[in-house]
């Protein structure tokens, strides 16, 4: 039975998708990797994998979502019966992810609360892991909870349960706010940051490109996921939240606006991101290479470091995670909604108000681990396996069964009717062998690195923990496979 959670508007849709694919990913990931992997060498891959890849992706998730009007187990397993584990792998990977993303944007909560008195100006290293994080010696030493966290915790998911506990409903009104106050803040930072003195070598790093370092894979590696990640695809989060949608609304127009407007905040918040860091360079007289940092350290320590330095640094502080934590909530929202969906998908008769409470009070419960002293590790390992494994395998699993097993050209004929937009035969190929191929490719290059060299150096136990997160979901998915049988009901569906 199709659920009858409805968008009030196609337009509302389009905030939804844009607020849940625009998030931390997009400022503090993105330009970090962008740094890392040479700047303008970067970007020429992310942007590849970005049109190639990640949007005929989205436009097969939102085509799936939207013709079969279930959440996402159901959704797969209407297509065929032997895939309804792709849709349970995709439903543990969000609930996964978003168990430690409101982590960071408790962090973000912690500082923009201590904003105004810029408390870390002296030491923002300090500051960041031993004030913030009180981080222990190592990943074998939990160090208990770290109380200021959990308190923070509490109030992000309080924030998450209020936003989504109506459906599409109360998320419907939420991004109405939560999508243009980010950007508007965005757009302020940026004007401050062109004023910076420094700021052009930033720019000259961020968009120089350095061709030998497209030669790695591994810049291609990152690249393919960052551009999944950000477009919060293969998480079955677009997929849900086009069951929202009726059957015979747009798919293509709003597939693209999605992702050009993704795309364009990514680019536009590595543009600020590298002023600030030209501006820093600049203050401390070395090179902006030198001041580029990990993932964690751009946005909690480089950041409030460059903030401290500037003319009202308590006024820019608050306005820069006040950006964070308004960017990271329609994104977290947007990974609860699958597993609220399935729920329902399995027990109609349930409240949404219900379901989304246990899902939120779940998750915080798993994202307990994250407060502990140690939590900085676990997040780190976490990651790491989901984003680089259960996301290309859900991918995979849906390019194969959209592409192959259901049929490419009867998708595109059931997107070409609904949208005004047409997509050419260039879409079945991605879907059928680009994707497909690319992925298998991507997949063995990191499952070999992993097997070589310990991720981060971190010890057995704990990367074991790190591989529970890839091998239980899939685990769970094929088991799923094996009583495809018993889909009681769940023919093969055709798009009429
Ligand atoms: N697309 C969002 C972001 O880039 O922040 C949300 C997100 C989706 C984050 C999936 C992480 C993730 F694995």
């Amino acid at each position: 039975m199709a659920h009858d959670n409805k968008w009030s508007s196609q337009t509302v849709f389009i905030l939804a998708a844009v607020g849940s694919a625009v998030g931390l990913g997009n400022v503090w990931r993105f330009p970090y990797l962008a740094g890392q992997y040479g700047g303008g060498a970067f970007l020429i891959p992310y942007l590849i994998a970005f049109v190639v890849m990640a949007t005929p992706i989205l436009i097969l998730e939102l085509a799936i979502g939207q013709r079969m009007q279930r959440g996402p187990i159901k959704s797969l397993r209407h297509m065929h019966p032997a895939f309804g584990g792709v849709g349970l792998l995709g439903v543990i990977s969000a609930f996964l992810v978003v168990a430690y993303y409101a982590v960071v944007m408790a962090w973000c909560l912690l500082y923009l609360l201590r904003s105004f008195a810029v408390a870390w100006a002296d030491d923002p290293e300090g500051y960041f892991f031993g004030n913030v994080l009180q981080i222990s010696d190592g990943v074998g030493q939990l160090g208990g909870f770290n109380w200021p966290v959990v308190a923070a915790l509490a109030v992000i998911w309080l924030m998450i349960y209020f936003c989504i506990w109506q459906g599409p409903k109360s998320v419907g009104k939420v991004v109405l706010y939560t999508v243009p106050i980010p950007v508007a803040v965005l757009g302020v930072l940026f004007v401050r940051s062109v004023m910076l003195p420094g700021f052009w070598p930033g720019w000259q790093l961020y968009i120089t490109p350095v061709w030998s370092a497209m030669l790695s894979p591994e810049v291609w590696t990152a690249a393919a996921s960052q551009a999944f990640l950000t477009l919060s695809v293969a998480f079955a989060i677009m997929l849900t939240y086009a069951s929202y949608k009726n059957p015979d609304e747009d798919i293509v127009q709003s597939s693209w606006i999605t992702a050009l407007a993704d795309m364009a905040i990514s680019l536009f918040a590595g543009f600020v991101v590298f002023a600030v860091l030209g501006y820093m360079a600049w203050s401390a007289n070395t090179s902006v290479a030198e001041v580029t940092t990990s993932g964690p350290g751009l946005a909690f320590v480089v950041f409030p470091q460059a903030l401290s330095l500037m003319p009202l640094p308590g006024l820019f502080s608050a306005l820069f995670f006040f950006m964070l934590l308004t960017l990271g909530i329609d994104s977290a929202f947007s990974l609860v909604e699958p597993a609220i969906a399935t729920i329902l998908d399995i027990k109609p008769e349930l409240k949404n108000t219900q379901v989304a409470g246990w899902v939120c009070l779940a998750a915080f419960g798993v994202g307990l681990l994250y407060t502990t002293r140690a939590g900085l590790y676990f997040l780190d390992i976490v990651d790491h396996f989901v984003v680089s494994y259960n996301a290309m395998l859900m991918a995979l699993g849906m390019a194969i069964l959209g592409g192959w097993v259901f049929g490419a050209e009867l998708l595109r004929r059931y997107i070409n009717e609904v949208s005004q937009w047409q997509i050419g035969r260039w879409w079945n190929w991605s879907i059928k062998w680009l994707v497909p191929g690319v992925l298998a490719i991507l997949l063995a290059t990191q499952l070999s690195t992993d097997l070589r060299t310990p991720y981060e150096g971190y010890p057995a136990w704990a990367l074991a923990l790190g591989w529970a997160t890839v091998v239980v979901p899939v685990g769970l998915g094929l088991w799923m496979v094996r009583g495809f049988g018993a889909a009681a009901g769940d023919r093969k569906a055709t798009p009429e």
